[in-house]
């Protein structure tokens, strides 16, 4: 596989339902590191708004606002991060569209959220959320999982250090190097090798485990280091 992140593409991120709590969050991040963004929205004026809202935030200038569909056309590295229920009909729309090489990193947990037990995982044909999303993107695109253990509220905080793991699972190796290599451009992530996608459903039940931390022990910021490594 060719390295997405060469040419026009090089430290550029695109991110899908990028005006929403996770993506904007990781967008500031990237931004931070000195990444060109691309905000996708529904909403061009509302991903605009979102992208100088950003670019002030991070102290940086380039970071715009587009449709998700065009964020997604700029190829590179593509975050999905809208919600699970209507990330397979924004891949449908995104299909003829990628460009070959293209790396999506899906953000999105399968979660229902309920009054009495909280949150969720929803049992779903596939193994995980990510492997059903995968069989939506062309061949010569490549879906990983991961940022699906970050908390948004953790991300948004610039002046918060992150100190913690970050996790990618996939089963194109190069897919998952270059998702790394990314990850590590952001100050206090440490990125790990999770191996193959399927492994995608272990980061799904860890979300739901860090929403039901945060609840009990009344905190925001929950998020996981592995020891030992
Ligand atoms: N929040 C977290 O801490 C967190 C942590 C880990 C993973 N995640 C995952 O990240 C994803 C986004 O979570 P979030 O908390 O950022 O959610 P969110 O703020 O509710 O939604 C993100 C964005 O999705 C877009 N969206 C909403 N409905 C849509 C639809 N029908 N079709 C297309 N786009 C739609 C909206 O963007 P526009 O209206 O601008 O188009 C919205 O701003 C989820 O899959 C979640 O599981 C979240």
């Amino acid at each position: 596989m060719k390295n997405p992140l060469t040419g026009s593409n090089s430290r550029h991120v695109a991110f899908l339902g990028g005006a929403g709590r996770e993506g904007s969050a990781l967008a500031l991040r990237f931004a931070a590191a000195n990444w060109t963004v691309s905000i996708g929205s529904r909403d061009r004026s509302r991903a605009e708004e979102k992208a100088a809202e950003i670019g002030r935030l991070a102290g940086v200038t380039g970071v715009s606002g587009t449709g998700n569909v065009e964020a997604a056309a700029q190829g590179g590295l593509v975050f999905l991060c809208v919600p699970f229920d209507n990330a397979a009909e924004l891949l449908e729309t995104c299909r003829d569209i990628w460009q070959p090489g293209t790396v999506v990193v899906d953000t999105t947990v399968p979660l229902q959220f309920e009054k009495q037990r909280g949150a969720v995982l929803l049992r779903l044909e596939e193994n995980s959320g990510s492997e059903s999303l995968a069989h939506l993107v062309p061949a010569g695109v490549s879906l990983v999982a991961g940022f699906k253990t970050i908390p948004a509220h953790v991300l948004g905080e610039l002046q918060e250090s992150l100190d913690c793991d970050v996790i990618i699972c996939g089963d194109d190796a190069e897919a998952r190097t270059i998702v790394m290599e990314a990850a590590s451009s952001i100050a206090g992530l440490r990125p790990l090798d999770g191996g193959p996608l399927r492994h995608a459903r272990a980061l799904e039940a860890m979300c739901a485990m860090v929403i039901g931390l945060n609840r009990r022990y009344k905190a925001k910021g929950a998020r996981f280091r592995v020891v030992g490594i």
